[in-house]
C-alpha cells in the first residue's frame, strides 16, 4: 500500500515519517504504590520503553514509593525481575537496564499516615522549578484524598505539579464525588489526570481520525444508515489473584463505567469543533447525558449479568470464579447491555455492549452494522443480502475491515460473496504498537489533558451506572452461569435475539 504523507498535526511525540521521538521536558515522577502490580507490570516497563527511545531526559527521576522495605538497588532488581516476567519475548541487556535504572529511586513511606517524615522524599525532588513534577497514585481510590492532602502538607505541591489518578474513581457517584472533592481541594482540575488507559490505545485514538478525517463515513454515521452498533471487550483471563479486589467491583464497575462508555462516546459523539481537550470532552459528556436511564423498570430487558464457572481456557482446565475467590459470590464477571442514546442522531439505533472475563479469546471490537439495502435486485437464498458492516478491531490485531457484498467472479449466475476491505494497521504501518501507558505517561508530562477524563465525565458515567446497579439490586437480577472459555451466558444471546439480531462472530 502506498504510504501517506500527512503530517501529524496534534501530537508532538514523533517527527514526521521517522521513529525519532521528541524528548519531553525533564521530570520528577513519584509513583505511590510502586511495588504494586500496576507499577511493576505497566508503569515502569512503559517508562523503560520511552527511555529506550530517548524520550526521557537523563536528569529525570522516577521515584517509587510504598510501605514495602526496599532501597534503590533492591527496588531496581524487583522492577527488572518483573520486566523480564511480563515481557519474556523482549531482548533487554543487563547493561541497558542498569543505565535506565540509574534514573530509578525508591523511598519507603506510609503515605496515609500523619506522623511520618516525608523529608527523605522531598530531598530527592528538584526545587529549581526546571523539572515537571508528577505524582502518580497507583493506589486504592479511597486513599486519593488522604494522599493528596499529605502531599500538600509535606510541601511537595510545586505550582505546576500534576497528579495522576488511576481508575476506578470511586465505586459509585457519591464516592466519586467525594474523591474528586478531596483531590480538588489540593489540585486544580487542570492538574488532575484521570486515567482510562483505553484512551491511550492507538486504535482508540484512531476512532476520531477515522470518523472525522475521512469524508466517507460521517454522512452515514447516524440512525438513518446504521442499524445498530456492538462494542465487545472480551478477555480470556480470569480474575485470578485479583479476585478479592475484583469481587468488590464486578464487570460493570471495572470495565463498563470507564472503558466501554468511553468507546461508546467516541463512536457516538457529534463532531467536535477541534481537538482541544475540553471541546472533545464536552461532546463526549453530551452522549453520556443522552444515555437512556436503566432502572429497575427496564433492567431485566436491557442487561444480562453472568459469572464464569469451571471450564477451559486455551485448552487447559480452569477453575470457576467462586473457586478462585474461595467463596460464593454474586459479582458479575460478564455483562451485556442494550444501551439507547436518546438524541437526534441515534434515535432507534441501539448500542449493544458486552464484556467479560474467561471468554474464548482476548479482543476488543466495535462493529457498526449498517442497515439492509432497501431493495434486493437478486435473491440470495435464505441469508438474503448481508448488510454492510464496519469492524473496528482495537486489539490485539488492530485494523479496520469494511465488509461489502461483491459478485463471486466467474461465468454463470450472479453469486454474491461477503468480502472484507481490509486495513491491517500492523501490515500497513509496520510499527510497534506502544502500550497505552507509554503514551499516557508522556501526555501527563506534556500536559495533554485530552487523553484523560474530566471530573464531570466520570460523574456522568457513574450516574448512568448507578441506575443499573440500583436496578439490579431492586430487581434482584440473577447472575447467570457460563462455562469458562465460552461467550457468556445464553441470556446474552437472547438479549439480541429478542431484537432479531445476533452478536457478530467474525466472517
Ligand atoms: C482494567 C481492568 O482497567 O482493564 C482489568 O481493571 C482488565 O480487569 C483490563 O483486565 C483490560 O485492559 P486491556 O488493555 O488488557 O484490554
Amino acid at each position: 500500500m502506498e504510504k501517506t504523507d500527512i503530517q501529524t498535526v496534534t501530537d508532538d511525540t514523533t517527527e514526521k515519517g521517522s521513529a525519532h521521538f521528541i524528548p519531553v521536558t525533564a521530570f520528577d515522577l513519584v509513583v505511590f504504590g510502586a511495588a504494586g502490580d500496576l507499577s511493576l507490570r505497566k508503569l515502569i516497563p512503559s517508562l523503560f520503553h520511552r527511555w529506550r527511545d530517548d524520550q526521557i531526559p537523563p536528569e529525570s527521576k522516577i521515584i517509587g514509593v510504598s510501605r514495602s522495605a526496599y532501597d534503590d538497588q533492591s527496588f531496581r532488581d524487583l522492577a527488572f525481575k518483573s520486566f523480564r516476567e511480563f515481557h519474556p519475548q523482549e531482548e533487554i541487556s543487563d547493561e541497558e537496564w542498569k543505565k535506565f535504572s540509574e534514573q530509578l529511586f525508591y523511598k519507603e513511606l506510609d503515605v496515609v499516615s500523619d506522623d511520618v517524615d516525608w523529608t527523605p522524599l522531598c530531598e530527592l525532588l528538584d526545587t529549581s522549578g526546571a523539572k515537571q513534577r508528577v505524582f502518580y497514585l497507583a493506589l486504592a481510590p479511597d486513599l486519593y484524598g488522604a494522599v493528596s492532602a499529605n502531599i500538600d502538607r509535606a510541601g511537595l505541591k510545586s505550582p505546576d505539579a500534576r497528579i495522576v489518578l488511576e481508575k476506578p474513581i470511586g465505586r459509585d457517584l457519591s464516592s466519586a464525588k467525594d474523591i474528586n472533592e478531596a483531590v480538588g481541594a489540593v489540585f486544580d482540575e487542570g492538574a488532575i489526570f484521570r486515567i482510562d488507559h483505553y484512551l491511550g490505545k492507538e486504535t482508540v485514538q484512531n476512532l476520531t481520525v477515522l470518523r472525522f478525517m475521512n469524508s466517507l463515513f460521517e454522512p452515514v454515521w447516524n440512525a438513518n444508515a446504521i442499524d445498530h452498533v456492538e462494542i465487545t471487550v472480551s478477555e480470556s483471563i480470569g480474575a485470578g489473584t485479583r479476585a478479592s479486589y475484583y469481587d468488590k467491583s464486578g464487570a460493570l464497575r471495572d470495565m463498563v463505567q470507564n472503558h466501554l462508555l468511553q468507546l461508546l462516546c467516541l463512536v457516538a459523539m457529534e463532531p467536535p469543533l477541534d481537538l482541544d481537550p475540553d471541546t472533545v470532552r464536552d461532546e463526549k459528556i453530551k452522549v453520556m447525558r443522552a444515555l437512556r436511564p436503566i432502572t429497575e423498570k427496564n433492567v431485566r430487558e436491557t442487561t444480562v449479568r453472568g459469572q464464569y464457572h469451571r471450564g477451559a481456557s486455551n485448552g487447559a482446565a480452569v477453575p470457576g470464579y467462586a473457586e478462585e475467590l474461595g467463596e460464593d459470590s454474586d459479582t458479575e464477571t460478564f455483562v451485556a447491555i442494550k444501551a439507547n442514546i436518546d438524541n437526534w442522531r441515534w434515535k432507534g439505533t441501539p448500542f449493544y455492549l458486552r464484556t467479560g472475563k474467561r471468554m474464548p479469546e482476548r479482543y476488543s471490537e466495535i462493529i457498526v452494522h449498517f442497515k439492509e439495502i432497501a431493495h434486493a435486485l437478486v435473491q440470495n437464498g435464505k441469508a438474503g443480502i448481508p448488510p454492510t458492516r464496519m469492524v473496528i478491531r482495537l486489539q490485539p490485531d488492530e485494523g479496520v475491515k469494511l465488509l461489502l457484498v461483491t459478485k463471486d467472479p466467474g461465468p454463470g449466475g450472479m453469486r454474491l460473496r461477503y468480502v472484507p476491505l481490509n486495513l491491517s494497521f500492523a501490515e500497513t504501518f509496520e510499527a510497534r504498537y506502544p502500550d497505552a501507558y507509554e503514551r499516557l505517561l508522556m501526555a501527563v508530562v506534556r500536559g495533554d489533558l485530552g487523553l484523560f477524563m474530566r471530573r464531570d465525565e466520570v460523574e456522568a458515567a457513574w450516574k448512568w451506572v448507578d441506575g443499573i446497579l440500583a436496578g439490579w439490586e431492586q430487581d434482584e437480577t440473577p447472575v447467570h452461569p457460563y462455562a469458562a472459555g465460552t461467550d457468556g451466558p445464553v441470556q446474552a444471546a437472547m438479549l439480541l435475539d429478542r431484537d432479531g439480531r445476533e452478536w457478530y462472530h467474525g466472517q
